[in-house]
């Protein structure tokens, strides 16, 4: 098999700033290939976080140097997150413990301006994160569509969203990239279609986050959320927000807490250390990309380098899965449209089951996912909800060929207990 090309990107010092990628456990090796789930962290990631307990934890607004510190760390935080969502300003920058949270007290917000018979439109390929919380303001008597996808590449139907847009459509909500398969759908066009009969449009970029540049200026989305665990940051959360949106609707927060900028949805004390990691974070992705301030350009250089390696990643462990006999990939497969995927790929081969191809890889210290990963309506879709769902490999930028071809090897040997 030829080897994946690795243009500018020096995998040895990418890996040598990521202290677990070289855990052993009882002599082997680790291998991540549950990046889906969640990243590892580089160094800098640990030193941000660590430094913030040293030098300036304490909570916000006080006039002692530790918070002023503490202040600065997140208004320079924020500036990275606009610098790397590409938003116009900070203040359309929102902090929170997760995606699904975020979700959760944005869509509540949103519900107040519905009324009844209002629709909004997500499609098959969800995570659930990005239904239920739209889901929850059908007791509001908004109506609630689904878009359908095709099987087995899992692509969304466009011309069934086109059928199901109406002027009755106030919010459309779509993932950036599948979790479950990797399918990453025509954004910018869903979103004219979505303006076009006055809807707001929704993105959620959690799984593409580690994947490519996110632009909310060139998708033209109105909200965008995404959680830096999954971009080789901390647990934490971030939401994009069109500004005027961000000002004209009315979140849950109590009464003493500021009411001005984007701080009006932070309800509650932020999780300050994990600002700080986030910072890390960029920090890492703008070195990468070759400057030593987290400015737009270097963020894309760096993403766009790292998805090429993932690309070549995709393409051999692909290549790979179609020569063992019985494998079912779901996703996109063809090897001239893998820029329409993320390098995360579900599969099944009965009669094995998923949880058991995923212990057997774990034994061997090779961590893959197995189950819906809360894709419940793509797996009700493709029939496997009642079946233990999918193995999921899904590598990211510190992967290599070799992992690649170990995870393959291992499959090929795989026997049943
Ligand atoms: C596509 C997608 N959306 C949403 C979520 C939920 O994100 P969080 O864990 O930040 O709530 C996940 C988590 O796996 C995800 O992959």
């Amino acid at each position: 098999m030829a080897a994946p090309s690795l243009i500018d990107l020096d995998l040895q010092s990418v890996r040598r700033q990521f202290p677990s990628l070289s855990l052993t456990v009882d002599g082997r090796p680790v291998v991540y290939l549950d990046n889906p789930a969640g990243t590892q962290v580089p160094q800098r990631v640990i030193d941000r976080t660590a430094a913030y307990w040293r030098t300036m934890n304490a909570n916000q607004g006080g006039t002692f140097v530790t918070s002023v510190r503490s202040d600065a760390l997140i208004a320079e935080v924020r500036q990275a997150a606009a610098a790397f969502l590409n938003a116009a300003s900070p203040d359309e920058i929102v902090f929170g413990p997760n995606m699904t949270s975020l979700t959760f007290a944005l869509s509540r917000a949103i519900g107040r301006e519905l009324r009844a018979g209002d629709e909004i439109l997500v499609t098959r390929l969800e995570h659930d994160a990005n239904v239920s919380p739209w889901l929850a303001l059908q007791e509001r008597g908004a109506v609630v569509r689904f878009v359908e996808i095709r099987v087995p590449e899992c692509t969304l139907d466009m011309s069934d969203f086109e059928r199901q847009l109406s002027p009755r459509t106030r919010l459309v909500a779509i993932t950036h990239a599948s979790n479950a398969v990797g399918t990453i759908p025509d954004l910018p066009a869903i979103a004219r279609a979505a303006h076009a009969v006055g809807a707001w449009f929704w993105v959620d970029a959690v799984h593409y986050g580690p994947h490519g540049a996110i632009d909310v200026q060139a998708i033209d989305c109105d909200f965008l959320v995404c959680s830096s665990y999954k971009f080789y940051g901390p647990h934490q959360g971030l939401l994009y927000g069109r500004r005027e949106l961000l000002e004209r609707l009315h979140p849950y927060k109590v009464r003493p807490a500021s009411d001005e900028g984007p701080s009006r949805w932070e309800t509650g004390t932020q999780n300050h250390e994990c600002l700080a990691g986030m910072l890390g974070a960029f920090e890492y992705l703008a070195e990468l990309g070759g400057s030593d301030r987290v400015v737009r350009p270097a963020l894309v250089t760096a993403l766009n380098r790292m998805s090429t390696h993932e690309r070549a990643l995709a393409a051999r462990l692909i290549e790979g899965l179609e020569q063992i006999r019985g494998i079912q990939i779901y996703g996109i497969t063809q090897r001239d449209r893998l820029e329409r995927r993320a390098p995360t790929v579900s599969l099944t081969w009965p009669p094995y089951q998923p949880e058991s191809l995923a212990r057997w890889l774990g034994s061997h210290q090779v961590f893959t996912t197995h189950g819906d990963h809360y894709a419940t309506e793509l797996m009700a879709r493709l029939g496997l909800a009642d079946k233990g769902g999918t193995l999921r490999i899904g590598a990211a930028h510190y992967n290599t060929a070799s992992e690649v071809d170990l995870v393959l090897e291992l499959l090929a040997g795989y026997r049943p207990e």
